[in-house]
């Protein structure tokens, strides 16, 4: 069990939680979180937004019964983590310019990545872009972490990336922001790669139960065990 250190909210149902929990969590892995006993049966799947050594935090929207639960709790109280899993964002130390597009929740993992990016390789430019159906939240702190911040309330954040200006492109969101970015990708002739987070449904988290595969071009795989990170060509490459 881990202590709760702090669940603030942020507005427009998004919540940051943060925890006492010794861990060397990576950017783009996530946890099984779970603050109940007996309902809801599953743990829920949520990306790690910034770990350092003793303490790890969420960045969470409430959309059902696990996600409120979560709301509920206070500092002190505590919650059950399990991980970290899956294999995270990759080092890119030759990559010059990288850019990392989120669109609603799917910004919770960019904030670890940017500043490890940077942390990792001061002279590599990371741009950050952040697409929002409603108020914004963290933008001061996603500022801090990279070079420059574009914020997309209402449209599409797709819209708002020149692929070819980077060598290097990670993606986090709703798989139909994802797809048109890889289209955006491929038709741009962009060389950049293209990394994408993908958010399935979980049951196990840990590559017992086969809820969560995805079809890649190389027949189906377990998003929680051998992703969630993928090339977008290998999910999306065949469509
Ligand atoms: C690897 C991974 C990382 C994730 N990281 C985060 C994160 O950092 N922050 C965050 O808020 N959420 C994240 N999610 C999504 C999160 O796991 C779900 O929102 C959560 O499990 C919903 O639980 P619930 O009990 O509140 O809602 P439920 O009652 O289970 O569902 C409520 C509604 O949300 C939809 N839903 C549930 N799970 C998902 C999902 N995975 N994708 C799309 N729609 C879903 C359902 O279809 C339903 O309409 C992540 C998911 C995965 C797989
Ligand atoms: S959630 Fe069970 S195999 Fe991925």
């Amino acid at each position: 069990m881990a202590k709760i250190l702090g669940n603030r909210a942020l507005g427009e149902n998004f919540y940051l939680l943060t925890a006492e929990q010794e861990n060397s969590a990576r950017r783009g892995q996530f946890y099984m979180l779970r603050a109940w006993e007996h309902y809801p049966v599953l743990s829920r799947p949520i990306s790690v937004f910034d770990a350092d050594g003793g303490t790890v935090s969420f960045l969470y929207k409430v959309v059902g019964k696990g996600t409120e639960l979560f709301s509920t709790l206070k500092e002190g109280q505590e919650i059950t983590l399990d991980g970290p899993h899956g294999n995270g964002f990759p080092a890119l130390p030759d990559k010059r310019r990288i850019a990392l597009v989120g669109g609603g929740v799917g910004i919770a993992p960019l904030y670890l990545a940017a500043r490890t990016y940077k942390e990792e390789n001061p002279a590599c430019t990371v741009d950050l872009y952040l697409g929002f159906s409603g108020q914004p939240v963290l933008t001061r702190e996603f500022e801090a972490v990279a070079d420059g911040t574009t914020v997309n309330v209402g449209g599409f954040v797709t819209d708002d990336i020149d692929p070819c200006a980077y060598d290097a492109i990670l993606a986090c969101g709703p798989t139909p922001m994802m797809r048109a970015l890889y289209r955006k990708c491929t038709k741009s002739g962009a060389k950049a790669p293209l990394y994408v987070s993908l958010e399935n449904r979980m049951a196990c988290g840990i590559g017992a139960c086969l809820v969560c595969t995805c079809k890649t071009d190389l027949g189906r795989k377990k998003v929680c065990k051998d992703g969630p990170v993928f090339l977008g060509s290998e999910v999306f490459g065949d469509e």
